[in-house]
């Protein structure tokens, strides 16, 4: 455990640059490593999560280096990884285990997936399903949880799935299943979640079909396909950025620009509410970086006020939630959210968690089975912690959330443990610091 105290900060002025997405870091590994020779990535994560993945893939023969700021990834084919020798350590990341499972369930391949605590809590029933009307055979722990033991059928037959939860992970894990799988394997999915695998899917040449029917998304992708190696250019991350557009937002006399940060659609729904609430951001310079929308953010502190967040918007900020909490207790007036139960399942219970944190920081919550109400404080600081620290339940974004609450509280609010921060941000703290000196 590494315990820390976030104090009451002076403004925070100046200019920073979030590592990089976390979600496309991991699918820029996993579908160079299926391009015959080598991609080039610039901006991967260098965060435990991404580095999971990396590991898991070498294990199943991908050779993947380090060049300064460049990773090279020399591919071995679609349908070319190996029997990995032993038990695939998947950490505390949900996306590496759910998509290297759709990866290998289409491959002649047997591997056995762990996790610690968190991640071992977490469900698996999700992936298995599908993956097994492919072929796959799975022996999960009870409850569908890691560890876990996937046997892949190669090759594996082709699906049309309905997605019965609004999840990227089971969507790309099927659609990665697909890629060496003969025939048309099918994706419907009723509520758009991110997109980023099937842009990097068509940059790398599958062949992919995009739709609607009757106001669902779908998705089809031609199975046996072959990659070409790629140049990929990963953005800012925008759940890294939310940390710092938060503290902009309510620290007062705050002026902070965060450069390069990716604005895909179907993730930047946290900076549409923070702007309902009255927050003051702005986009300088936009641009595409790696077939991806980019922006710099210029993040004025503002007066917020509460709202009533759209359910709709859910997918598109599903890891923003917890910092939207924290700009929530010091907005005035209620803020209400609502849909979702989802962020149950994440690497805490965020709902349950965020809920006993911010309380235990003097703000005003009430739990409900699908959201949480909460009053705030109309921009005066929060009392803070004194009872001892937040339990932050091995969750990086709860930790980050917390600190950010810290900023603005009369007694500081102390944090159990910073160390599961540097699964997805490694710098954070750095950046915090650095921001507020
Ligand atoms: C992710 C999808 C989301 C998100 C996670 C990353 C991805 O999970 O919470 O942090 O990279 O596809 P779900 O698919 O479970 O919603």
């Amino acid at each position: 455990m590494r315990p820390r105290r976030f104090e009451a900060a002076r403004p925070l002025r100046g200019t920073i640059r979030v590592p990089g997405d976390k979600s496309i870091s991991h699918r820029a590994l996993m579908l160079s490593a299926l391009a015959v020779g080598e991609s080039r990535i610039s901006g991967l994560l260098e965060g435990e999560d991404v580095l999971a993945t990396a590991a898991a893939l070498h294990a199943m023969g991908v050779q993947i280096e380090r060049h300064g700021a460049e990773w090279r990834v020399h591919g071995v084919g679609v349908g070319g990884l190996l029997q990995p020798a032993n038990a695939l350590d998947m950490g505390n990341s949900g996306t590496s285990t759910r998509l290297l499972m759709g990866l290998v369930a289409s491959h002649p391949v047997t591997a056995t997936f762990t996790g610690d605590a968190s991640l071992s809590k977490r469900p698996m029933g999700r992936v298995i399903e599908p993956l097994g009307r492919m072929g796959a055979d799975i022996t999960a722990s009870p409850g569908g949880t890691l560890p876990l033991m996937l046997r892949g059928l190669c090759p594996a037959v082709p699906i049309s799935y309905r997605l019965p939860v609004a999840s990227a992970q089971v969507k790309s894990a099927i659609l990665l299943a697909g890629l060496n799988t003969p025939g048309i394997t099918t994706v419907i999915e009723p509520v758009p979640t991110r997109d980023h695998s099937e842009r990097m899917l068509a940059g790398f040449g599958a062949r992919l079909e995009l739709g609607d029917e009757d106001g669902a998304r779908i998705i089809r992708i031609h199975g046996q396909a072959e990659f070409s190696p790629q140049q990929i250019a990963v953005p800012g991350d925008p759940s890294s950025a939310a940390f710092f557009a938060v503290a902009a937002l309510i620290v007062p006399g705050s002026e902070v620009v965060i450069e390069n940060v990716g604005l895909n659609p179907t993730r930047a729904a946290l900076f549409t509410v923070l702007r309902q609430m009255g927050g003051r951001i702005e986009e300088l310079n936009p641009r595409e970086v790696g077939g991806e929308p980019v922006a710099d953010l210029l993040v004025r502190h503002s007066a917020l006020t509460g709202v009533e967040v759209d359910p709709a918007l859910a997918p598109s900020m599903i890891d923003e939630f917890p910092v939207l909490f924290v700009a929530a207790a010091m907005a005035q007036g209620r803020t209400t959210t609502s849909g979702l139960e989802e962020l149950r399942v994440k690497e805490s219970d965020r709902l349950a968690v965020m809920a006993a944190a911010l309380g235990a920081a003097g703000a005003q919550v009430a739990e409900r089975e699908d959201g949480l109400v909460i009053d705030g404080t109309g921009g005066d600081p929060l009392p803070g912690t004194t009872g001892g620290p937040i339990a932050t339940q091995l969750d990086h974004r709860i930790a980050m959330s917390m600190a950010v609450a810290g900023l603005v509280s009369h007694a500081g609010v102390e944090v159990d443990d910073t160390r599961p921060i540097a699964t997805s941000f490694p710098n954070f703290e750095a950046l915090l610091d650095g921001l507020a000196g």
